[in-house]
């Protein structure tokens, strides 16, 4: 089963839960056979997980602080994410990591606190343009899979994603074979660290996924899912994206 998630970023005040609504009508009148997510920003979750009760598609954060409670001025911890209504949460976004300057041991740290709050951590990889034209593409998301992860996570509690930063709201998506390249080098790193079992762990791909390349991007191979940005903010755009699953 794909797992397709909305992150919204800092987009979304309360009118915006309208859409929320119009999705979940719309996948009861005609269910998905995917696991369908959304994540607001964190003024809206508790409001957004009540308005999708008694529907299948479930509330994500897209951070939180990796302790439990204390005096960190405008943070956010799992539990609080969890109490609100999420049952998810995106971690280790890249714009995350150039704006805060969030560090693969950062995001070890907040995955293992997700993780004990009883979330599902949605661990973000990907490589810069420059990267990428070094040839570093794979080189840089393996390392970043190897260093995000906290040691002793099981196979079933997390979930990865794919965005090539170079990708991410410019309307460019990698080719078919760079997104097979790379999913598949996210696999090998995950089964070096989990085992065989790491086969069971959804890779995501994020980037520009749009209504008319999310069914080719969605049947590549090793791609599980996507995680969707602009796409995701309305329910006319994000449905299609959905039912290409
Ligand atoms: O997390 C999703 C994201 O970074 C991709 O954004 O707008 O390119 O779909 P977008």
């Amino acid at each position: 089963m794909k797992l397709i998630v909305g992150n919204w970023k800092m987009h979304g005040l309360t009118a915006a839960l309208s859409e929320a609504e119009a999705l979940k009508t719309a996948l009861s009148a005609t269910p998905t056979e995917a696991r369908v997510a959304l994540c607001p920003p964190a003024t809206l979750v508790h409001q957004m997980s009540a308005v999708l009760s008694g529907s299948a598609i479930e509330t994500g954060g897209q951070d939180c602080h990796d302790k439990p409670s204390g005096a960190f001025t405008g943070s956010i911890s799992a539990e609080m994410l969890a109490d609100a209504g999420a049952g998810l949460v995106i971690l280790g976004h890249s714009e995350r990591r150039a704006a805060f300057g969030e560090t693969d041991a950062q995001v070890a740290d907040k995955v293992q606190a997700a993780v004990a709050a009883g979330l599902e951590p949605i661990v973000c990889v990907g490589e810069t343009l420059e990267q990428r034209q070094a040839g570093q593409a794979v080189a840089v998301v393996s390392a970043q899979v190897a260093g995000s992860l906290p040691h002793g996570l099981a196979e079933r509690t997390f979930a990865v994603a794919y965005e090539p930063v170079w990708a991410i709201g410019s309307g460019l998506t990698p080719s078919l074979e760079q997104i097979a390249e790379v999913h598949a080098a996210i696999r090998s790193a995950l089964i070096d660290r989990l085992g065989e079992a790491a086969r069971r762990v959804p890779i995501l791909y994020g980037g520009s996924v749009k209504p008319d390349n999310a069914a080719d991007i969605l049947a590549t191979a090793e791609v599980g899912g996507a995680l969707v940005g602009g796409a995701s903010l309305r329910a006319e755009d994000f449905l299609p994206i959905i039912r290409a699953a």
